[in-house]
C-alpha cells in the first residue's frame, strides 16, 4: 500500500489537500479501506459527494482514477474485456492454410484482448482507485461480473486464465439505492453512508468550493438549504445545489441574501416548479412573476 496513513487523521487531511471535506466516518472507513485492503461501497442520496470521494482519493494518493461508469445493460464486453473480433478476423483471413488449433491459441491471446475499466484496474502495474459508480443502474445479475474483481482483486478471463492484480487497487462503488445491491456484493465491501452535510460542513465545503464567497454567504446558504431538505419536496437539494447557489448570488452580484433574492434565485435549488412553491409557501416567500407557473 503507497499511502502512508496512520490514523483516520491523515485521511481526512489528506482528502482535504484534495480539496474533500470528510467528516469522521468518511475518514474512518477510508482508513479502514486501505488497511483492510477492502472496496468502499458509499450510499447516499444524489449529489452529496460520493463520487467526489473517489476522484479526491485518486488526487490524495496520486493514484490514476479508473472509473467504470454503470448503466442499464452493462455487460461483461463493457465492464471486463472484449475480444477484438474484427482484429481476429484478419488474422484468419490473412492465414487461411493454418491450422485451426495454432490460430486459436494465436487469436485468444492478449495482443487480441480490448480491456475494459475492470481488467484495466487489475492489470495496472501502478496502483489505481478503481471507481465503480451508480452500481445499483446495473441489473442485479450483472453484479456477479465485479465479484471476483472486489473479493480476489483478481479477473478470469476462459482462454488465458486468472490474472492476478499487481497492485492492489482502492475501490469505490457508489449507489444512490435505487434498488437493493445483492448480499454477496455487499458482503465484500465496507459500507459507507453520506449523508446530507451537517450545516457546518456544508459551509465549509462552500468555503471551499467557491473561493470568493462572503462568509455569512456561506452560513446562510448552508442554513437555507438545510431548512429546505426538511421539507418533503420531489428532489431535495444537495450539495451540488447549494454550490451552484453560492455561484449563482455572486454571479448576479447579489450582496443581501434576503427573502427576495433567495425567492428569485429558488431554481438553482430546485429542479421542479411544484418543489418551488411549495418551498417558497413554507419558507414564507413572494415569487415574483417571473417564478410563477403560468
Ligand atoms: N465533502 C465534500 N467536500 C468537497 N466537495 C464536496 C463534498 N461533498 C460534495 N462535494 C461537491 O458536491 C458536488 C456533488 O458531488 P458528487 O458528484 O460526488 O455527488 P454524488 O454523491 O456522486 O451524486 P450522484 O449520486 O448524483 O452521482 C461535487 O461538486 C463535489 O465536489
Ligand atoms: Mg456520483
Amino acid at each position: 500500500m503507497p499511502e502512508n496513513w496512520n490514523s483516520p487523521a491523515d485521511v481526512r487531511d489528506a482528502l482535504e489537500g484534495a480539496g474533500y471535506l470528510a467528516d469522521d466516518r468518511i475518514a474512518q472507513v477510508v482508513f479502514l479501506a486501505s488497511r483492510l485492503d477492502k472496496p468502499i461501497l458509499a450510499e447516499g442520496p444524489a449529489g452529496v459527494g460520493k463520487t467526489a470521494l473517489a476522484l479526491a482519493l485518486s488526487e490524495a494518493t496520486g493514484r490514476r482514477l479508473v472509473r467504470l461508469q454503470c448503466y442499464e445493460g452493462l455487460d461483461e464486453a463493457k465492464a471486463l474485456y472484449e475480444w477484438d473480433y474484427h482484429k481476429q478476423l484478419l488474422r484468419l483471413q490473412s492465414d487461411e492454410g493454418a491450422q485451426w488449433d495454432d490460430l486459436e491459441g494465436d487469436i485468444f491471446s492478449e495482443s487480441f484482448l480490448l480491456e475494459r475499466p475492470l481488467l484495466t484496474a487489475i492489470r495496472s502495474s501502478e496502483p489505481v482507485v478503481l471507481l465503480v459508480d451508480e452500481t445499483d443502474r446495473i441489473e442485479v445479475e450483472t453484479e456477479a461480473l465485479l465479484l471476483e474483481v472486489l473479493d480476489a482483486y483478481q479477473v478470469t478471463i476462459p482462454e488465458l486464465g486468472t490474472i492476478q492484480a499487481v497492485t492492489r487497487p482502492l475501490v469505490v462503488l457508489t449507489s444512490n439505492n435505487t434498488r437493493e445491491l445483492s448480499e454477496a456484493l455487499k458482503r465484500r465491501c465496507l459500507y459507507l453512508h453520506i449523508p446530507y452535510p451537517t450545516i457546518e460542513r456544508e459551509q465549509a465545503i462552500l468555503e471551499m468550493r467557491v473561493p470568493d464567497l462572503p462568509e455569512r454567504f456561506a452560513e446562510k446558504i448552508a442554513r437555507t438549504v438545510a431548512s429546505i431538505r426538511q421539507i418533503p419536496v420531489r428532489k431535495a437539494p444537495s450539495v451540488s445545489e447549494s454550490i451552484d447557489w453560492a455561484r449563482t448570488l455572486l454571479a448576479l452580484g447579489i450582496e443581501e441574501l434576503d427573502d427576495a433574492a433567495t425567492a428569485s434565485t429558488l431554481n438553482v435549488l430546485l429542479k421542479y416548479q411544484t418543489d418551488i412553491e411549495r418551498t417558497a409557501k413554507d419558507l414564507s416567500l413572494e415569487l415574483g412573476d417571473e417564478m410563477q407557473a403560468k
